[in-house]
């Protein structure tokens, strides 16, 4: 990827106006990588703006693709080859063990702040000691409903699995025939990517199936409840979700959800300040509650994003910087207002501005506090590729090929000889 094509319309002529006035002789130019989901160029280029005033500093955002999976291929071909071109790389929760070694250790850039976020997180970020990335935020999902469809047909906020599929058929059935022929019970993330591990971790670990590898590094996927759990999610597919859903991630799920053409969404915080944007059909409609229970308590995976220093950069110093600042809670609260995206600083969870703004963060502490980790650290290196053998084994289940227990069988299998040659 040609880091000047990626330029043109990024930073806006101001942004570009002002970081050339304050410029020094002893400024120097960062690149930054982003793609959490749902990210805002507009957002970054209004912050970076900011923080060339205060600095000197200017930053280039190298926008990548939305899928975390794609992200993190193009990350490890970029640290494979020693890539000096980019300075600060966004990183999602689950990269900290396998890209320890190309990271800078940021124990004591931030020494005095780590007190100020969640321990687990900073927890999740630490390898063999070593403070792989700094917090920028954390991220677990909701059941976003319509308040007005719900209402309209007399169904109530569900609590189960079970309760959401029935009143998504009422709604849409009702709908339907009422002429609103695009109309969908339930939109999700049913592509073959990182986002459909963690929706079917949900599904798994509220049927009362486990984690898919227990945090001892037990391989537990293959059982009843589990198969159960993915056998029913097959049954909603071209019933209440879309054929099409196979194919989505979150901004596809988004897309259908933001038109007002579902009537329940899976989805992780940042769809909330859009979905209540100008443009939004949904605006004021919409509401959230946690994931639905399945018979095992109701579950969320844990996301999120953090900043981490490449080694390779040719500015350590001003990348640790940067990384500091987009950590920090002035630039989290910014996020927290503007984007909906939960904060890792504990304080910012009591901050009124931010309640006010977005009534969904002070609500989701708890579940985010909750919330249950993907197997990155028993697995350590080899997450990517027991996630992938997961998602695929849930891909084939859902799109009818085999069925959940064979599926689970042969995953079992493959995980097995994953951790024999040691993970
Ligand atoms: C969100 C989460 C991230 C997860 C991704 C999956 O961006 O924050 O942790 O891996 O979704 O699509």
């Amino acid at each position: 990827m040609k880091l000047n094509l990626l330029l043109a319309g990024l930073l806006t002529s101001a942004a570009f106006a002002a970081a050339a006035m304050t410029t020094t002789a002893s400024a120097v130019e960062l690149h930054f990588v982003s793609g959490a989901t749902g990210d805002d160029l507009a957002f970054y280029a209004e912050m970076f703006k900011k923080y060339t005033e205060k600095t000197g500093d200017t930053v280039t955002v190298v926008p990548m693709p939305s899928s975390t999976t794609d992200q993190f291929a193009q990350y490890k071909l970029w640290l494979a080859a020693g890539n000096s071109d980019i300075d600060v790389y966004q990183t999602d929760v689950i990269w900290a063990p396998q890209l320890a070694d190309q990271f800078l250790d940021l124990t004591d850039a931030a020494k005095d702040v780590v007190k100020d976020h969640f321990p687990s997180i900073i927890q999740s970020q630490t390898v063999n000691g070593k403070l792989v990335a700094l917090p920028a935020f954390t991220d677990a999902p909701a059941l976003y409903y319509r308040k007005d469809l719900l209402e309209k047909y007399k169904q109530p906020v569900p609590k189960t699995w079970e309760e959401m599929a029935a009143s998504a058929k009422i709604v849409q059935d009702g709908e339907r025939a009422a002429g609103n022929k695009d109309i969908w019970g339930f939109v999700f993330q049913g592509n073959a990517y990182e986002g459909l591990t963690c929706d079917a971790l949900e599904w798994v670990k509220s049927a009362g199936g486990g984690q898919i590898v227990e945090p001892d590094g037990t391989i537990s996927i293959n059982n009843p409840k589990a198969a159960a759990a993915l056998e029913l999610i097959k049954t909603w597919v071209n019933t209440i979700s879309p054929p099409g859903v196979l194919a989505y991630q979150e901004e596809e799920s988004r897309g259908v959800w933001q038109t007002g053409n579902a009537v329940f969404m899976r989805n992780w915080p940042y769809a909330y300040s859009l979905g209540n944007g100008a443009d939004s059909k949904v605006k004021g409609l919409f509401d959230v509650t946690t994931l639905p229970d399945g018979g095992g308590g109701s579950a969320a995976t844990l996301g999120g994003w953090n900043v981490a220093v490449s080694k390779y950069s040719k500015n350590p110093d001003a990348a640790t910087k940067l990384a500091m600042w987009i950590a920090s809670a002035e630039f989290q609260k910014e996020r927290a207002v503007k984007r909906s995206n939960l904060p890792t600083i504990v304080a910012l969870y009591d901050d009124a501005d931010v309640a006010k703004a977005q009534p969904i963060i002070p609500q989701w502490k708890n579940v985010f506090l909750n919330a249950v980790p993907r197997p990155s650290a028993p697995t350590k290196v080899k997450y990517n590729e027991v996630s992938s053998d997961f998602w695929s084994a849930v891909h084939d289940t859902l799109s009818g090929n085999g069925s959940a227990a064979d599926n689970l069988e042969a995953l079992e299998a493959k995980l097995t000889e994953l951790k024999g040659a040691g993970w």
